[in-house]
Order: structure tokens, then sequence, then C-alpha cells
């Protein structure tokens, strides 16, 4: 089959789209034809490496897996001897941490769902990490409940995109912090107030909220600290490695100040939260945002556009037939 092949970490010009061995299936796995896969922050981890920061030692680093990517959609190909729940024909979507931009990748039956009929392979391929990750950080990390005020910084990109859509689900009241250009496109997917991020601070208005999702942080914690109500809880998933670093390493001492909560979590892929997903794809309740469609062969070109770190949603690769 042909995959895209990560030799050595570093930037997308090293990736190569090549010839590898199919992969088959062990015993809980289902092998996959994939029809489209999607490009996450998580896909450049895989091809940079965990040392991706100092590039000079971290370049010296073997992949441990060669074929990265994350997000998948297609047809069930093969099951292994264990699988319960899936059948050779089905049409699923889900994924793992690598081997997903490929014509074909094995995954375990316990990181896929079925692909609702009424939802294309690439409304699917974008789902899984993005909305995964919203969807755990505001239902387990953020204990949203409807009414709550609800702010999402970044909320223009994949995980924000999904997370203004799931927030309404909620009943919650949203609003969405992106740039001018995204305004409109946070507004049609249900935010009830949108803050241009280049005009407005929010943490300025001395509005306080319930619940803040930070997609995309790049300012200190005790700043949106502040902007919480009494009870309020700060859900962090991605940002600035600066201020990422530090909330992990001050968050559970802010959450035992006070009231106030603090929390930076890693998503978890897991077949019934897909399953939820995939009812709220197919009610329509949640509709794919896809800024571009690359080719599985241009891979490198769609890793280094979402790399630029304004992608409006998600960014497609779709696998010929
Ligand atoms: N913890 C986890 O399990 C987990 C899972 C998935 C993702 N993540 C992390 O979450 C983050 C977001 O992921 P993603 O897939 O949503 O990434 P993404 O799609 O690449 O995010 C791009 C979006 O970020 C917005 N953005 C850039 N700078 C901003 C700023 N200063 N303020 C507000 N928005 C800004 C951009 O909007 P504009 O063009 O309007 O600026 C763009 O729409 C990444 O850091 C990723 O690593 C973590």
């Amino acid at each position: 089959m042909k995959a895209i092949v990560c030799e050595q970490y570093g930037p997308p010009d090293g990736l190569q789209f090549k010839e590898v061995a199919t992969p088959a299936p062990v015993d809980d796995e289902v092998l996959i034809k994939i029809c489209a896969a999607s490009v996450n922050p998580l896909d450049s981890y895989s091809m940079r490496g965990p040392l991706f920061f100092l590039p000079i030692i971290g370049r010296r680093l073997k992949p441990e897996h060669q074929v990265i990517g994350c997000d998948i959609a297609g047809r069930v190909e093969a099951v292994g001897k264990d699988v319960k729940r899936l059948q050779e024909g089905d049409e699923v979507f889900g994924g793992k941490s690598w081997g997903g931009f490929a014509e074909y990748a094995c995954v375990s039956e316990d990181k896929l769902a079925i692909k609702p009929a009424n939802v294309s392979f690439e409304d699917a391929a974008a789902v899984t990490v993005a909305a995964i990750t919203a969807l755990q950080a505001l239902r387990d990390k953020g204990s949203i409940q409807s009414g709550h005020k609800v702010l999402i910084e970044g909320a223009s990109g994949g995980v924000g995109t999904f997370a203004i859509q799931i927030a309404k689900s909620f009943g919650a009241d949203v609003t969405a912090v992106c740039s001018t250009r995204n305004v409109d496109t946070a507004r049609s997917l249900g935010a009830d107030r949108v803050i241009d991020y280049t005009r407005e601070d929010f943490t300025q208005s001395g509005q306080r909220y319930d619940l803040i999702l930070g997609a995309n942080i790049h300012r200190s914690v005790f700043v949106y600290r502040r902007a919480l109500n009494r009870d309020g809880i700060f859900v962090v998933v991605g940002g600035g490695l600066a201020r990422l670093l530090q909330v992990m390493l001050l968050a559970r001492l802010l959450s035992g100040i006070g009231s106030k909560k603090v929390c930076f979590f890693i998503a978890n892929i897991n077949a019934k939260d897909l399953t939820l997903l995939a009812n709220l794809l197919e009610a329509r309740k949640i509709v794919p945002v896809i800024d571009r469609r690359y080719r599985l062969s241009d891979a490198a070109e769609a890793l280094r556009y979402r790399e630029e770190g304004h992608a409006q949603g998600k960014v497609i690769l779709t696998v010929e037939q």
C-alpha cells in the first residue's frame, strides 16, 4: 500500500509518500481501507518528535511508528479473531495515534464507531481527535450544564468549532473567541456571542464564566482564572508551549485555593464517545467545518498549512479509491 512515511523526525519536507507493507490486524483489530483522514496538531508532534523544541538533538531519535496520522474513516476489509462488534464492509471512523495517513490501517475496534449513512467519509474523518477532545473537555472535565456561561478560546480551530456546537447541544450560553475572518463562522455554528480577539480582550470586559475551554491559550493562567465565576472551571487542552507548561505545573496548586478549578487533560479515544458523536453527526447537531482538502500524496502540504496555526476547522486528506 501507499503511505506517508516519516523515517526521521523533522519538518514536513522530510515526509515521503511511498510503498510500505499493508498491516495485518491482530486479534482485537480491524483492517480498514481508508477513504479519508484528517490532520491534527498531534500529527505534527508525531512528525517532529518528542524533542521538537530541541531539533538538533531531536532529529537523531528514530520514530517508533513511521506511518503518521490519527483520524480516519473508511470500510472494514478484515477483522481479527476477537472482534465482536464490527464486520467486513462496515463503514467506520475513529483512529489511533499513528498509521492513518495510508491506504490501509489496523485499528482496535475499541477506537472505532459506525459511520452514519448520511455522513460523508470526509466529515467522519474530521471528527475523532478534535470532537472527542471538545466533548470530554466540556462534559467530563468542565461538568457543563444547561444555562452555563461557557467561553471557548481558539473557537475557530478543529477543537473549537466542535466545542461551540457541543456546548450548544448541552444548552450552554456560548461565547466564542476567534479572529476577524472567523467571526461569521463561529456565529453560524451557534455561538451566542463572538469576541474578535484582534479588537477586544475578553479578560478586560468584567464578564465572568462558569467554564472556560482553552483550545488555544496564549495568556497566563492567572488571567483566565480571574475571568471565572466563583465555582468556575478552566479546562485547557492546547496552546503555546510555555502557557501549557505553566498550567501543568500550577493546575493542582491553583485548584486547591478557593473554589475555582484549573485542569489540563489528554483526550481518550473510545468507541462509546465516538458513537455519541456519530449520533450528533447523524442528527446534524454537529457539522464539521472543513477548511481545505488535499490528496493523501500531498499530506506534507496539508501539515504545513495546519502548522501555520490559522486553519478554520479541519484539514482533510482524501484517499483515491
Ligand atoms: N489535550 C488534548 O488531548 C488535545 C487534543 C487535541 C488537540 N489538542 C491541542 O489543542 C490545540 C488546538 O487544536 P486544534 O486541532 O483546534 O488546532 P488547530 O485547528 O490547528 O487550531 C487553529 C485555530 O487556532 C486559532 N488561534 C490561533 N491563535 C489564536 C489566538 N491567539 N487566540 C485564539 N485562537 C487562536 C486559529 O484561529 P484564528 O485564525 O482566528 O487565529 C485557528 O482557527 C492544539 O494546541 C492541540 O495540540 C490537545
